[in-house]
Order: C-alpha cells, then sequence, then structure tokens
C-alpha cells in the first residue's frame, strides 16, 4: 500500500495538462472488441483501471501494446474467450461494458459481478433490463453474470433511471444488431457521446448521443485500422478547477474542454472566482473571496456527482454556510468525516450535507474512502497547515495519471511513500 505525505499550506500557481477521460477510455477498450482487426487509441490515461482493462482483454485473446506513454495498439482479431476472468472483473466497476462488446461480438458473455468504489448500492438492473430487450437471456448467480443469444435484435428500450453505464452498454450491445434500437431517457454524459463517436468512426450507425434519445441503426461489421483519440477528462480539469479556488491559487488548465465544464464554472463564478475562458483551455483564479453556494449533483448537464467532494473542500472554507445534495450516490460524503477531522464543520446526513465555513485546515491522518473523495482530501492537505498523511491512495492510481506530478509542477509538496507498514517499529 503507498500513502501520501504532503506538507501543507500552498497555493497552487501554474500550468497543468490534461489527460484522457477515464470513463470514456474504459468503455472504448472493450467497445474495440466488436471491431474487426487493430485499433490504435491515443490520449488514453495511464491509471490502474486502464491497465486491469488491458490484462483482461489480454486474457479473451486481445493482442495489447502500449506503444507510446499514451496510445495502446489493440488487436482483437483472434478473441478466443467469453469469459472475463471472474477475480479481476470483480475488481472495477467498468467490467460491466465486457458484456455489452461480448455479447455484442460472439453472443455470448461471463463477467464477474462488477467491483468499483463503495458509493451505496449500485444495481445494473437497467443493463439486464436492455440485454434481454434485444433478445438476450441473462443470469446472475454465484458472483457472476451470464448473458447468451442466437442473436440480437434491434428494439426500443426506455431507461428507469438516467444511467451512464446502462447507456453505453446498451450501445456496445446494439451496434452490431439486427435492425434498429432507440434508447430513450439516456445518460448524455461526454464519455457517452465520446464511445459513440468512436464507434461511428469505425462505421457504426449511432444517433443522437449527447441527447434523451439514441438510435442505433445495426451494421453487419466495424473496420479496424483505425486511430481515434479519448476525450479531455471532465473530471481531472474540474479537480483541478477546485483546487485552485480552495488553495486561493491561479492554475491554468490545458488540453480541456471548456463547455463540458459549465456547471462547474457557474458555481465558481457564484463563489467569486475569476475564469477565463479560451478554445481548450480554462484558467481559474481565486479572487479573495469564496463565497457560500448550494449544489445538487445531477446527471449531465447538472452537476457532476464525481466533482462534488472537491468542490467540498471548496466550501468547507467559505465565507458562510452552503448545502450539497447528492443525486446520485447515497454514500458520497464519506470525505466529509475526513475533513472535520482537520477543522471543517460539516454535518452530512442522508443525501444532504451542510457545510459551515472554517478559516482554515489542518493537518491530520485521513483515509481516501473512493477515487473522488481521495482527489478531494489530496486538495485538503495541499492547502491545510501542517504535515498531512494520506492514506488508501490507490484509489486515486486508479482514476488520475501522474496527480503527485500535476500538483508538484503547482507549487504542491507531496511524498509518495510505497510499501510503507505503520506498525514496523
Ligand atoms: N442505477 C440503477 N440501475 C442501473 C444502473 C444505475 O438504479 O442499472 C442508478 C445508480 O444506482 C445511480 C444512478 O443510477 O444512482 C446512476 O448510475 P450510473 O449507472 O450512471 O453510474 P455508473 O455507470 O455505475 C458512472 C461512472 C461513475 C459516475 C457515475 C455517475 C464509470 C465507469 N463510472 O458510473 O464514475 O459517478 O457514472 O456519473 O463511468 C468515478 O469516476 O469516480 C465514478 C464513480
Amino acid at each position: 500500500m503507498d500513502k501520501f505525505i504532503i506538507e501543507g499550506n500552498t497555493v497552487l500557481k501554474g500550468e497543468v495538462e490534461i489527460s484522457g477521460a477515464k470513463n470514456a477510455a474504459v468503455a472504448i477498450i472493450p467497445a474495440t472488441l466488436l471491431v474487426n482487426g487493430i485499433t490504435t487509441l491515443e490520449n488514453v490515461p495511464n491509471i490502474s483501471d486502464v491497465k486491469i482493462l488491458c490484462e483482461i482483454m489480454k486474457k479473451l485473446g486481445a493482442k495489447i501494446s502500449w506503444i507510446s506513454e499514451h496510445s495502446l495498439k489493440i488487436d482483437t482479431t483472434h478473441i478466443n474467450s467469453t469469459n472475463a476472468p471472474l477475480d479481476m472483473t470483480s475488481k472495477f466497476r467498468a467490467s460491466y461494458y465486457l458484456i455489452g462488446a461480448l455479447l455484442g461480438r460472439a453472443k455470448r458473455a461471463q463477467v464477474g459481478l462488477p467491483g468499483g468504489c463503495n458509493l451505496g448500492a449500485r444495481p445494473i438492473d437497467q443493463h439486464i433490463k436492455g440485454f434481454e430487450a434485444l433478445g438476450a437471456e441473462v443470469d446472475v448467480s454465484q458472483g457472476k453474470i451470464t448473458a447468451t443469444t442466437k442473436k440480437l435484435v434491434g428494439a426500443p428500450i426506455y431507461f428507469d433511471v438516467v444511467s451512464v453505464g446502462a447507456t453505453i452498454n446498451l450501445i456496445l450491445a446494439s451496434v452490431l444488431a439486427e435492425g434498429t434500437t432507440v434508447l430513450d431517457n439516456v445518460a448524455k454524459e461526454p464519455h457517452i457521446v465520446d464511445v459513440a463517436n468512436f464507434l461511428n468512426s469505425v462505421g457504426a450507425d449511432i444517433r443522437g448521443a449527447g441527447t434523451d434519445t439514441i438510435k442505433i441503426n445495426g451494421v453487419t461489421a466495424l473496420n479496424g485500422n483505425h486511430t481515434y483519440s479519448v476525450v479531455p477528462d471532465q473530471i481531472e480539469t474540474g479537480t483541478f478547477m477546485c483546487a485552485a479556488m480552495a488553495s486561493h491559487g491561479d492554475i491554468l488548465i490545458k488540453n480541456c474542454i471548456p463547455e463540458h465544464m459549465d456547471s462547474l464554472t457557474a458555481k465558481i463564478i457564484e463563489m467569486g472566482g475569476e475564469v477565463d475562458i479560451k478554445d481548450d483551455t480554462i484558467r481559474v483564479k481565486y479572487n479573495n473571496v469564496i463565497n457560500p453556494v448550494n449544489i445538487k449533483t445531477a446527471p449531465y448537464p447538472g452537476f457532476p456527482t464525481d466533482l462534488q467532494p472537491q468542490l467540498g473542500v471548496v466550501l468547507s472554507l467559505a465565507n458562510g454556510t452552503s448545502i450539497i445534495n447528492e443525486g446520485i450516490w447515497e454514500s458520497r460524503f464519506q470525505y466529509t468525516a475526513e475533513l472535520n477531522k482537520m477543522g471543517a464543520k460539516i454535518t452530512a446526513q442522508g443525501t444532504t450535507a451542510i457545510f459551515e465555513g472554517v478559516e482554515k485546515l489542518v493537518a491530520a491522518p485521513i483515509y481516501a474512502s473512493d477515487l473522488r473523495a481521495g482527489a478531494a482530501l489530496l486538495i485538503a492537505g495541499i492547502i491545510a497547515d501542517g504535515e498531512t498523511q494520506l492514506y488508501n491512495i490507490h484509489y486515486i492510481d486508479r482514476g488520475y495519471e501522474h496527480i503527485e506530478e500535476k500538483f508538484k509542477k503547482l507549487g504542491a509538496k507531496i511524498s509518495r511513500i510505497s510499501n510503507y507498514d505503520d506498525y514496523a517499529n
């Protein structure tokens, strides 16, 4: 296990380059299972979720190699198994995309029940309902999901809840199905549009990604020998925007897509921060005040749940009381107990948390409970008085590439202690 030791009181200043989006990459890599031949993916984040996914793809018979730091060459010509290794797939959430992709390719998929961050109940009933509507039989037992069919036939599918995973999984399962699939009440996140763009670039016929309804006309094959670049990471961009405000800093964020950030940009301006937007850069500058604001997380274009903890750090330092209402995950306030150890005044109950702003956070030993909580606590350590020890940083490594290097370039003082043993002495 690794931990971070963070010397605090840092005002973050300078430039940072955003990596490719985790939640797009972990869907596009399985999507290559639907392609005949070789796909080259560029701007792939070098993070642990991507590495595990590549290992799983290799076990299915794919040939995968990194041809540069951020480019993956994936050859799916010789896929020889539809059984994804259960121990590996149950380690992370996005393994559920292997079901849609294998079902689409081989009419059979067996995958361990997906794991991932502990954010509360994470059902997959909408994925299953969709696969069944396309003609698959789905069995969930003994910790695994098995989906089989003789053929997939397009169908109308109305989702009861707006789900990122179910939307992408049903796109994957239906691109090679016979006839037309219409997905209604879908999620509209930038990574959904990116998955559809990738599939269309290799010959799929998907229309309407980014709106409430997606129409997929099945095609007979997707053609490889194609290069595609993954979209920049919306959540990493927002993490640095929050870090600029929380640290009273000034950060120029490069290689991002500013319009993906509208909900956070609006809140930063409401808090009194300065935001300067150019084509693919956002500069966020603290302007001597953090006004309290209220937010409610919601599917895109609403405020992203995956930025709620990072904004929570900013609000713990606002000039007054703010309220956050979490609309997606019931257990997303675990980080507030850690911030309270650092002197924050946050009362979290159910899906609501009340933040009474304090002047300063102070260092404490703190524990990340999930990926985004980890990012938020890292920001808290960077700004707090004293030396913070941040544990469970393997969560952060799942989704942020070279995070300590990026923060160090902005002035943070962070050391990674690898394989520590706290009881050694
Ligand atoms: N839901 C159902 N049934 C389903 C699927 C979802 O009831 O079949 C509910 C969930 O319980 C939740 C809501 O619908 O209340 C939204 O869940 P969604 O399916 O959209 O979430 P997900 O696909 O499991 C992805 C991201 C999460 C992100 C959420 C919401 C990936 C791999 N994960 O999860 O990202 O929080 O969408 O935007 O794309 C992260 O990156 O840190 C992360 C947790």
